[in-house]
């Protein structure tokens, strides 16, 4: 069903957790710190349509300083080159990736310590997982933050690339 499909685009990004959970994000609410967020479509008959059936579909967006999102990044694919979104989902074993607390604006995998960078582009930057999470294009609605294309590579461990490429 809908609610299971990885994000699409005119999705809506809102908030997962937290005093905001189920609310849309704003650029506001973004910080360099880790906001998990999950993308939010209509059914047929337009009522909006939260696609957590699949908890793969997890999202890590944050909102960086200007000119510190810098390559293998796509920036076309942000927000002002600010505000940049992911597949919170380990390449390696399929893990929600969380904060590093001890690096402020990195990202560190709970399961096997995989470290990403989220300022660029996401890329392995420790451990075992074997590419960088997918990074997924937005730009602003209004106040909202809005999928505006599918996932740039395959966001998801378990997937073959032609089952990914079949889900689009
Ligand atoms: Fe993330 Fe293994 S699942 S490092």
């Amino acid at each position: 069903t809908r609610d299971k499909m990885p994000p699409v685009p005119g999705d809506v990004l809102i908030h997962a957790e937290g005093a905001k959970s189920g609310q849309p994000v704003t650029a506001a609410d973004l910080s360099e710190k880790l906001t998990r967020a999950w993308p939010q479509g209509k059914d047929k008959e337009g009522n909006p349509l939260v696609r957590n059936g699949d908890p793969n579909n997890i999202l890590a967006v944050y909102k960086f300083p200007p000119g510190q999102l810098v390559a293998p990044t796509n920036l076309e694919s942000t927000i002002d080159g600010q505000i940049v979104a992911y597949s919170d989902i380990c390449t390696h074993a399929g893990c929600s990736v969380s904060d590093d607390d001890q690096k402020a604006g990195q990202m560190k995998c709970p399961c096997h310590s995989g470290q990403y960078d989220p300022k660029q582009g996401c890329k392995v930057v420790g451990g075992p997982p074997p590419r960088a999470l997918a990074q997924l294009p937005l730009k602003m609605d209004a106040d909202k933050i809005v999928v505006g294309d599918y996932f740039l590579t395959m966001p998801y461990p378990f997937l073959h690339e032609e089952e990914w490429e079949a889900r689009k």
